[in-house]
């Protein structure tokens, strides 16, 4: 089978919707956010994951198949579990969100998921309410995987065409991107998903940079993690869990398994978001980016990428090749405030590093996102702790310090003052924490 994208910024969701005729796959808020649109997609490394159809371009696809609610049936037409399920405990009313929930039950299904509460926090129901989905989840559990589900569908060929560029290397990128600065890069698209879906825009020629081989490689290099700048933010997890058990679990508080598939830690830097929750826990521990033109690279520490709001020190033809991270991280702790637990951009991200010897503050990194127009350190707070002792008091006035740092902004989020608040008391929380007492809700039992 081929595929001819109509314009290198088609997605998924409308070919399949519009040109394929396969319309079990829904259109709920065609930005990435409620998962109707949810399908599997099967890479390289031969795992089902759920994407969101609505948020992917088709050229993104190349070498991946892709199964869709039409393909969960057995070629005889038995359900599978997942949809028997459904049935048998009552997980559907109006029936809109059921394709995306029983496509990403049945990626779970297929991987042995059983965590349902996180593998389905990509998709929202409005009418039927979550407890009789999450009993069909768990009674489909138990069944196995069906026969038919391991068959891999054949990848569809793409047609190439003048605007798409799929390179297969970073060196291949570096060239055409220095002879092509105009160009959009598209990683896993789920900012640049909503320029075309939400904003309507024109993108022009485009590089897919996530088909770039060693971009998506994350190399141990003893004392450092050197990851390469297309690493979805779902690989990058498992990563970074023996690293620093509070960034793992930051990231899984990112969007959705969805997005988390998609979405790559070089665009969510590279996209200067001040509500990105990236930065500052990799600016906490110290990242440092390497940057690329053509046969030049340049090494630049994070905090000193962002220069101003939506402003990069990014030359034209230059993109992140990767990003240079320390391993020892004991002492980070990543705290994200936001009105929902899952599935939300955060009103305030801190991340906090310090060092002590003997009981007084050697070192200390302390970074936020959504307090200033960028990522950016709290350079004010982290002079009024170092060289202290490491106690209550000597953090309640480095609070005070705080202010001199940030001027939040108010908006939809939260307004400033509750930010300033929320992300002073963060440094309080981190001090009880490195104490191991209880700071998380989750945490404490009665
Ligand atoms: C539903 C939803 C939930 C989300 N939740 C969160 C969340 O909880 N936390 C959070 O931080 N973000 C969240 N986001 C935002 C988004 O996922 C991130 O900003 C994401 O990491 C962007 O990465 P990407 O690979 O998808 O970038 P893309 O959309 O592909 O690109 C983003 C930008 O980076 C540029 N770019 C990409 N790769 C490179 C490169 N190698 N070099 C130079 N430039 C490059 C692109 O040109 C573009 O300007 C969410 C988004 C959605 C849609
Ligand atoms: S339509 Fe809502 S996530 Fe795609
Ligand atoms: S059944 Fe109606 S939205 Fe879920």
């Amino acid at each position: 089978m081929s595929v001819a994208p109509k314009t290198g910024s088609e997605t998924l969701l409308d070919y399949l919707r519009l040109e394929a005729d396969l319309c079990g796959t829904k259109e709920g808020c065609n930005e990435g956010d409620c998962g109707a649109c949810t399908v599997i997609v099967t890479g390289q490394d031969g795992v089902p994951r759920p994407m969101n159809a609505c948020i992917l371009f088709l050229p993104q696809l190349q070498g991946c198949s892709v199964r869709t609610v039409e393909g969960l049936p057995g070629p005889d037409g038995a359900l599978h579990p997942v949809q028997q399920a459904m049935i048998t405990h009552h997980g559907a009313q109006c029936g809109f969100c059921t394709p995306g929930f029983v496509t990403t039950m049945a990626a779970a299904h297929a991987t042995g998921e059983t965590d349902f509460d996180t593998a389905l926090a990509g998709n929202l129901c409005r009418c039927t309410g979550y407890a009789p989905i999450i009993r069909a989840a768990q009674a489909a559990a138990h069944a196995p995987v069906p026969s038919w589900m391991a068959e891999r569908p054949e990848a569809p060929a793409l047609q190439s065409r003048d605007d798409i560029f799929c390179p297969r290397s970073s060196d291949e990128l570096a060239q055409w991107y220095a002879r092509n600065p105009e160009a959009t890069l598209i990683a896993g698209g789920t900012d640049v998903g909503l320029w075309v879906t939400k904003k309507m825009q024109e993108l022009g020629p485009i590089a897919f940079v996530s088909h770039a081989e060693d971009l998506r490689q994350i190399h141990d290099e003893k004392d450092s993690l050197r990851i390469g700048a297309a690493v979805t933010i779902t690989n990058l997890m498992q990563a970074i869990r023996p690293i620093s058990a509070s960034l793992h679990q930051l990231l899984s508080r990112y969007g959705s398994p969805q997005v988390r598939n998609a979405a790559t830690i070089g665009g969510n830097i590279a996209n200067g978001s001040p509500i990105g929750d990236g930065s500052p826990a990799l600016i906490a521990m110290g990242a440092r980016l390497v940057l690329r033109r053509a046969d030049e690279r340049r090494t630049v520490n994070l905090e000193d990428f962002f220069i101003a709001y939506q402003q990069q020190d990014r030359r034209p033809g230059e993109f992140v090749e990767s990003i240079e991270l320390p391993k020892a991280q004991d002492r980070l702790r990543c705290y994200k405030l936001s009105k929902r637990f899952d599935q939300d951009i955060s009103a305030v991200c801190g991340c906090f590093n310090l060092e002590q010897e003997a009981g007084v503050i050697t070192q200390a990194q302390i970074a936020f996102g959504g307090m200033a127009a960028t990522p950016a350190r709290a350079r004010k707070t982290e002079a009024a702790l170092c060289g202290q002792p490491w106690s209550l008091e000597t953090v309640h006035q480095a609070k005070s310090a705080m202010a001199e740092d940030f001027t939040p902004l108010s908006d939809m989020r939260a307004s400033a003052g509750y930010r300033a608040q929320a992300a002073g008391n963060m440094l309080i929380r981190y001090f009880h924490d490195l104490q191991e007492t209880p700071v998380n809700i989750r945490e404490v039992h009665p």
